[in-house]
């Protein structure tokens, strides 16, 4: 394969950035080149490419974002525009395509390569860690120390005041944010899509831990079960402590790439270029117990993500 494309689409995610710098440079030192795709899959569609080269990539591996910018689009899911992309790569005689992006985005990967026939290699790149062949995706890391930060901070605040802080995080419909971020910031409580809540039981917790002497409690919520600010009114209606809401936001998307983060974009980039200079294609790449992996894509897409509920019932030991 002497030429490939490169693309980042769906929501971005810290890391990003330091996976297209390794996918570049892996590529040419193999010989090949990249072409770089804007704006993900639109940019595809609507023929934005801009050529890579060592230089270009340089200086981004501690930036967040993605100097190729990212899109959501839809027409990528219909026909007419599955038919421009491939038109599109055609013209440019790539060979075989790198795309950084969660689920919606290999849902585009796996149709070009099911439909057209396009060796495309996945590689994870969202802050949700949501993909369920991968332990970890590209972004969760720092998003979920972006959270610990912000909750550190709540925290001080909400112990002078005596207070209930209700933190909202994203994750979609996973709950693997509000997880990581509530074991590892000490939250007392956490509200996920995949365990139903019981308001009685969140409030039989709180007045355990203020008898048991707690001046001050975090309830980390996912935004796929309801937002901080709606949580808040229905707990402030039911308990006598008073109750703030935050919401995160976007804030957890961008930032500087922990080494976590950085270590996964050298590695999947890298794996992702040596697959299609070996020329197997319809592959993403992984990390399982530590290892890099890569598996069929169509299989991926189509695996069920597991709740870790181990380290839920950990937390429930250990927010007392
Ligand atoms: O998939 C990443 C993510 O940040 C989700 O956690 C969140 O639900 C969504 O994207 C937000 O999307 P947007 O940036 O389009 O508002």
């Amino acid at each position: 394969m002497k030429r490939i494309g490169l693309l980042t689409s769906g929501g971005d995610a810290p890391g990003m950035n330091a996976a297209i710098r390794a996918v570049v440079r892996t590529a040419i030192y193999f010989g090949m080149e990249v072409v770089g795709i804007e704006r993900g899959y639109k940019g595809l569609i609507d023929d934005l490419t801009v050529p890579m080269s060592m230089r270009s990539v340089s200086n981004i591996v501690h930036r967040g974002g993605t100097m190729l910018r990212t899109a959501r689009c839809l027409e990528m899911f219909e026909r007419e525009g599955q038919e421009k992309a491939v038109k599109t790569l055609a013209e440019h005689g790539i060979e075989g395509l790198v795309v950084i992006g969660g689920d919606g985005s290999f849902r585009g990967a796996k149709c070009l390569t099911e439909t057209y026939g396009i060796p495309t290699i996945g590689i994870p790149g969202t802050i949700d860690n949501d993909l369920a062949y991968t332990d970890y995706t590209l972004g969760f890391d720092t998003a979920v120390n972006t959270c610990i930060e912000i909750i550190n901070k709540l925290r001080d605040t909400m112990e002078s005041h005596e207070r209930i802080s209700v933190v909202e995080v994203m994750g979609r419909h996973c709950g693997d944010i509000a997880l990581y971020a509530g074991i590892t910031s000490g939250a007392e409580i956490i509200i996920v899509p995949e365990i139903p809540y019981d308001m009685d039981d969140v409030i039989m917790r709180i007045n355990r831990s203020r008898e048991n002497g707690k001046h001050s409690n975090i309830i980390v919520v996912a935004e796929g079960v309801t937002s901080a600010d709606a949580f808040a009114e229905k707990l402030q209606s039911v308990t006598e402590h008073s109750v703030r809401s935050t919401n995160i936001g976007h804030v957890q998307r961008g930032g500087s790439p922990s080494m976590a983060d950085r270590m996964l974009a050298a590695q999947f980039g890298n794996k992702a270029v040596r697959l299609l200079k070996d020329g197997i294609g319809n592959r993403v790449v992984g990390i399982r117990k530590n290892e890099i992996i890569d598996m069929d894509i169509i299989e991926a897409v189509s695996m069920k993500k597991r709740f870790n509920y181990e380290l839920y019932e950990t937390l429930q030991m250990i927010s007392m």
